[in-house]
């Protein structure tokens, strides 16, 4: 397949004059999906009413489209559902991972890792007391770090903050040698990065979709398990939906049928309407055509940005095998400056404390926005016109 970028881009209804480099944090919307929610509301949910859950197929969702994004994540139809937010699937992934190998007490992680999975970590180890620890390295000792007393490793594949992409196959591969299981938070892979989850054995994966999938804000997050583990794992949170017979109404749980027993509570059919349209653009990309565009784009801004601002400094792996779909540079003055760009319709955003985050997707990005991107950066950082109170005051969301 060679993917028609041109095609991708049209099918997105981007604001004139904005250069769009934030769909690492929230993704643009697709043209199809507003139709495609405005249908939902006024043809399903207003005609249709409570009949909407088996006439327009809600229930099903879940499991029709988490089989579509498995397309994208080397998973097999089957094995991944929809639903909730990441950080709930990361707790869910978690337990059930660390239940499936009684006897060891450890989370791996590392310290770039997105605070939320820590933190959700954090609260499972303290619920479940007895012993159960979190363990965090450096991003680079996690391989030299998995030995025989870890139960899960839990990393996040690419690098929220610099974009620094861990070899997936390598450590599963380690953990397993040394009996532990994996959690792999695919919130900056899935449609960013080619995944091949079966191909490399990851047991858990959870990720979300309002980044490079484009479902829009509060969009759900997804979980997929590996189909050795889809009837012995056991869902910790325990919902009616992920029950064997949720209209059956018992009062003791039974676990649903394989990645079923993933689901918890009513699903977001809005929002999963958003998505589905979302994903249509997906069905005409190959993932490698995907991935060289994108290390083109990326290696393009890097030498564009290095020739022009000599203040900024990389925080991106130059080596391709180690980069994610951003680049992200330091500076002390980050937030400043991304304000500064912003104001001049650059939108990329900024993290604490000193990083300025670029993400390019191929889908909607091509070479004249990058060489435009930089052209407005090194300006600003040649006329220090980023050197503004109002450039300096912090929103709720940087
Ligand atoms: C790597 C990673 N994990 C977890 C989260 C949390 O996701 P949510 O807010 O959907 O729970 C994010 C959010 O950006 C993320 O980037």
């Amino acid at each position: 397949m060679t993917t028609d970028f041109a095609a991708t881009r049209a099918a997105f209804d981007l604001p004139e004059g904005i250069i769009y480099l934030d769909g690492n944090s929230l993704g643009p919307l697709p043209k199809a999906a507003a139709a495609r929610v405005a249908q939902a509301v006024t043809e399903e949910w207003g005609k249709m009413l409570i009949t909407g859950w088996n006439k327009a197929g809600w229930m099903d969702q879940p499991a029709r489209i988490g089989d579509r994004i498995g397309r994208l994540i080397g998973a097999a139809p089957g094995t991944v559902v929809m639903g909730d937010t990441l950080s709930i699937k990361v707790y869910q992934a978690l337990a059930s991972a660390l239940e499936l190998n009684p006897g060891r007490k450890v989370i791996l992680s590392d310290t770039g890792n997105f605070p939320s999975d820590l933190y959700m970590a954090d609260g499972l180890v303290r619920t479940l007391g007895n012993g159960y620890a979190l363990r965090t390295v450096a991003p680079e000792e996690v391989l030299d770090a998995i030995d025989e007393s870890v139960a899960v490793t839990m990393i996040t594949e690419v690098d929220y903050r610099t974009g620094r992409k861990h070899d997936m196959a390598a450590i599963t591969a380690k953990a397993h040698a040394m009996g532990a299981l994996t959690v792999w938070d695919l919130a900056h892979s899935a449609g960013a990065v080619p995944v091949d989850l079966a191909g490399v054995g990851a047991d858990f994966a959870v990720g979300c979709t309002y980044k490079y999938l484009n479902s829009g804000p509060g969009g759900p997050a997804f979980i997929y398990v590996a189909p050795k583990h889809a009837e012995t794992a056991r869902p910790a949170l325990s919902g009616w939906l992920g029950h064997e017979a949720p209209f059956a109404f018992d009062l003791a749980y039974r676990p649903g049928r394989g990645i079923e027993r993933m689901r918890v509570g009513t699903p977001p059919v809005l929002q999963l309407a958003a998505l589905e349209a979302a994903l249509d653009v997906w069905d005409r990309v190959d993932m490698a055509d995907l991935r060289a565009r994108s290390l083109a784009l990326t290696d393009r801004f890097i030498a564009g940005v290095e020739a022009a601002c000599p203040d900024l400094t990389l925080a991106t792996p130059r080596d391709h095998a180690m980069r994610g779909s951003q680049v992200s540079f330091r500076h002390a003055e980050g937030y400043a400056i991304m304000q500064a760009l912003i104001a001049q319709g650059v939108i990329g955003d900024f993290r604490a404390p000193d990083i300025l985050r670029f993400g390019f997707t191929p889908l909607y990005i091509g070479e004249a926005e990058v060489d435009r991107a930089v052209e407005i950066l090194a300006a600003i950082m040649a006329s220090g016109s980023w050197d503004r109170p109002e450039f300096k005051t912090r929103a709720k969301v940087t």
